[in-house]
C-alpha cells in the first residue's frame, strides 16, 4: 500500500477503506509516513469529508494507537461526558456528583484549560489539596466506593490524536467534522465508559458556529458511538454567552457548589439536570428521562448531591472550600454599561480571553494560573440595562491591562429592541 494512493483516492472523493485508514494512522504514529503526506490527506478529508463508516474506521485506528482504560472492574453502568469547549463551563463539577448520588458511575478523564476555555482539572486543583493524579487501581477503587473519580488524561491515551491535532492546527484542517468527531470519540472511547453524553457548543468562540454544523457533527459522533455499541447522546447548547455567571477557577467552583445547593443560575442548572437525567436513565437508574429529571432536581435540593461533592473532594485529597474565605483577590472592579438597552450577546470568547489575561487561564501550556481571579457576570442575555449599570465584576490580583477592558467593551452587545432569553439546550441528538 502507498500513502500517495490513499491521498489520491480521498482527493477524488472516494471513500478510504479500513485498511487504508489503518495504514495511514499506523504509519504516521510509527514515523514511517511523513508530515507532508498526512497533511495532504487531512486537507483532502477537509474538502471531501468522510462517510460514517470511514469516520468510525478512523476513530478505531486512532483509539488503538494507545492505551484503552479497562473499566470492567467497576460494577454497573459507567457514564462519561465531554464538552467541545466552553467558557464558564463547570458542568462536570455539578453533574458528576449529581449522577454519582443517584447510583451512576462516573469514571472521567479530564483536560486542562487552554486559551479562552477552562478545564475541569484546573477547577479541581483550585480546591486546596485536591489531586487529579490518581493511579489507575485507586481510580477504579474510588469509583466502586463513591461512584465518582475525575483524573488527568495520561499521555498514553490516543497518541495519534496529539500528532494529528498538532498537524491540523498548522495546516488549517481543524474545522473538519469527521476529524473533530474522530478526535473526540477516540479519546472518549479510550476512557472506557458505556454511556457518553456530548455537549456540543455553538456560537462565538465555539468550534461549531451554526446549529446545522453542530447537528452534523453530533450525528457523526452518535454514529461512531453506536458502531462501538456505546450509547451516545449529544446536546447542542448555547455558547452565545458564558454558561452561568462565573468565569475563573475558584469562582466557578463556588458557583458549582451553589448549584449543588439548588441555588445555581437557571442555564447552568438546566444543562446539568438534562445531561444528568439522560445519564441516569441510560444507566438504568430511572424509568424514563422525565423521572430521572425529577430525581435530579430532588438531589439538588435535599443536600445529597452536595454531600456527594464533598465526598468526592475529600476522596481526592481536597479540603471542603469555606466559601467566605475561598477567593482571595486584591480588588473587585465593577465594569459598567456604556448605554441603555437589551443585552443581545455576551461574547464568550472575549470573556474567556479577559479571564485568561487576568491570570485565570493559560496562553501557553507552560503558563501557571491564579485560581482566584476571573469575572462574575451581573447580567445575562435578554436583560435590560441602563447606562452605568454593572454588567460584570472583575476579580483581579495584578494591574489591569488595557486590553482586558477592550475585550469587555466588545463582549457586551446592547441593542434597543427587546431580546428573548435564549434556550440553553437547542437540540438533543441520539
Ligand atoms: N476537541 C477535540 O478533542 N478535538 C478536536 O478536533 C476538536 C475539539
Amino acid at each position: 500500500m502507498r500513502m500517495v494512493d490513499i491521498i489520491v483516492n480521498k482527493r477524488e472523493g472516494l471513500a478510504n477503506t479500513q485498511k487504508e485508514i489503518e495504514f495511514a494512522i499506523d504509519g504516521y504514529v510509527k514515523g514511517t509516513i511523513p508530515d507532508y503526506q498526512i497533511s495532504a490527506w487531512l486537507m483532502a478529508i477537509f474538502f471531501q469529508g468522510m462517510t460514517d463508516e470511514e469516520s468510525s474506521y478512523l476513530t478505531k485506528a486512532m483509539l488503538y494507537s494507545g492505551d484503552i482504560i479497562d473499566l470492567s472492574m467497576i460494577d454497573g453502568v459507567k457514564v462519561d461526558k465531554h464538552s467541545t469547549g466552553g467558557v464558564g463551563d463547570k458542568t462536570t463539577l455539578v453533574l458528576g456528583p449529581l449522577v454519582a448520588s443517584l447510583g451512576a458511575k462516573l469514571a472521567k478523564l479530564s483536560g486542562r484549560g487552554l486559551g479562552h476555555t477552562g478545564g475541569t482539572l484546573d477547577k479541581m486543583e483550585s480546591i486546596d489539596g485536591m489531586s487529579i493524579d490518581i493511579p489507575e487501581d485507586k481510580f477504579i477503587e474510588q469509583v466502586n466506593k463513591i461512584n465518582i473519580a475525575v483524573a488527568g488524561q495520561t499521555k498514553k491515551i490516543v497518541p495519534a490524536d496529539k500528532l494529528l491535532y498538532a498537524l491540523r492546527d498548522v495546516t488549517g484542517s481543524v474545522p473538519s467534522k469527521p476529524l473533530i468527531a474522530s478526535s473526540i470519540m477516540s479519546k472518549k472511547l479510550a476512557s472506557g465508559a458505556d454511556v457518553i453524553c456530548l455537549d456540543v457548543k455553538i456560537g462565538d468562540g465555539a468550534f461549531m458556529k451554526t446549529i446545522e454544523d453542530a447537528v452534523d457533527l453530533s450525528k457523526i459522533m452518535v454514529s461512531i458511538g453506536s458502531s462501538f455499541d456505546k450509547k451516545v447522546v449529544a446536546f447542542i447548547t448555547d455558547m452565545d454567552q458564558p454558561l452561568g455567571m462565573t468565569i475563573g477557577n475558584r469562582l466557578e467552583v463556588m458557583e458549582a457548589i451553589y448549584t449543588l445547593q439548588g441555588k445555581g443560575p437557571k442555564d447552568l442548572e438546566t444543562l446539568c439536570v438534562k445531561i444528568a437525567a439522560n445519564m441516569i436513565y441510560l444507566a438504568d437508574k430511572a424509568e424514563s428521562v422525565e423521572a430521572a429529571e425529577k430525581l435530579c432536581y430532588e438531589q439538588l435540593h435535599n443536600g445529597k448531591a452536595l454531600a456527594k461533592f464533598n465526598e468526592f473532594v475529600k476522596a481526592q485529597g481536597g479540603r471542603i472550600p469555606d466559601l467566605d474565605n475561598f477567593i482571595k483577590v486584591e480588588e473587585i472592579l465593577p465594569y459598567t454599561a456604556k448605554k441603555e438597552g437589551y443585552i443581545k450577546r455576551i461574547k464568550a470568547l472575549n470573556i474567556g480571553l479577559a479571564s485568561m489575561k487576568l491570570g485565570g487561564g493559560r496562553e501557553t501550556k507552560e503558563d501557571t494560573i491564579d485560581p482566584n481571579v476571573g469575572i462574575i457576570l451581573n447580567k445575562k442575555v435578554g436583560e435590560f440595562v441602563k447606562k452605568g449599570d454593572v454588567l460584570c465584576e472583575i476579580y483581579r490580583n495584578k494591574p489591569l491591562a488595557d486590553d482586558i477592558i477592550e475585550l469587555l467593551d466588545e463582549a457586551f452587545e446592547i441593542v434597543p429592541e427587546h431580546v428573548a432569553i435564549p434556550e440553553t439546550i437547542k437540540q438533543i441528538i441520539s
